[in-house]
């Protein structure tokens, strides 16, 4: 049997086959610095052995969350085919190097954005983010739009990973493949639906 970090890549290739829009979006749990959990919805922008990683604001509620406490679980459902994919594991930043490379590749709206986004502070009328985007285009006119240094990518190195696949009558396959550590072998085993 195939390990599951290359399943859910086939999956992710059948979601975006079967015309799922954003089949990359996944649910991406955190907890507080008191245990309190939250969730929100991010894109995946790289799988692989290593893990799993997505890019946000640092010091948004998310980031500063997994930058308290590194653990985090995803959760993507693709509805065309019935299929749930869980995953949970520990967290760190990505390199700077990966962070620039994948920053640089995003359109030129979305560079700007991001300098003026205070992500999950409070914003006291509209206009503000307006007028903030227009004073990072002016600052940044005829040039590249560097990283900001607050925004960066997680990876998250998959511990667990459940592959939910419905099945009639409600007798649903899951498989769960856990491992102990990164570089030990996957173990799977079978739960009740
Ligand atoms: C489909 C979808 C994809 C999203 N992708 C991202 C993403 O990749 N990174 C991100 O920071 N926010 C993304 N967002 C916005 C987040 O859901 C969230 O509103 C924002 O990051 C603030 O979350 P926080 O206050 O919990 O940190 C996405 C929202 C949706 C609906």
């Amino acid at each position: 049997m195939s390990d599951p970090v290359t399943r859910v890549a086939e999956l992710l290739d059948r979601a975006a086959r079967a015309g799922v829009v954003e089949p990359n979006a996944m649910a991406l749990a955190t907890v507080d610095s008191e245990g309190r959990p939250s969730v929100r919805m991010v894109l995946l922008k790289g799988l692989d052995d290593s893990g799993f990683v997505f890019f946000t604001n640092l010091e948004s509620r998310k980031g500063e969350e997994l930058r308290a406490n590194p653990h985090a679980a995803l959760c993507f459902h693709w509805r065309e085919f019935e299929t749930q994919v869980r995953v949970e594991g520990a967290v760190e930043l990505v390199t700077d190097a990966e962070a620039d490379a994948y920053f640089a590749s995003r359109p030129r709206g979305s560079r700007i954005g991001a300098w003026a986004s205070e992500q999950s502070r409070p914003l006291p009328v509209f206009e503000d983010l307006e007028r903030r985007v227009v004073e990072v285009e002016a600052r940044y006119e005829d040039q590249e739009v560097p990283r900001p240094p607050f925004w960066s990518g997680f990876r998250l190195t998959p511990a667990t990973i459940e592959i939910w696949s419905g099945k009639p009558s409600r007798l649903h396959l899951r498989e769960v493949y856990q491992r102990s550590e990164p570089d030990a072998p996957w173990e799977m085993q079978l739960l009740y639906p």
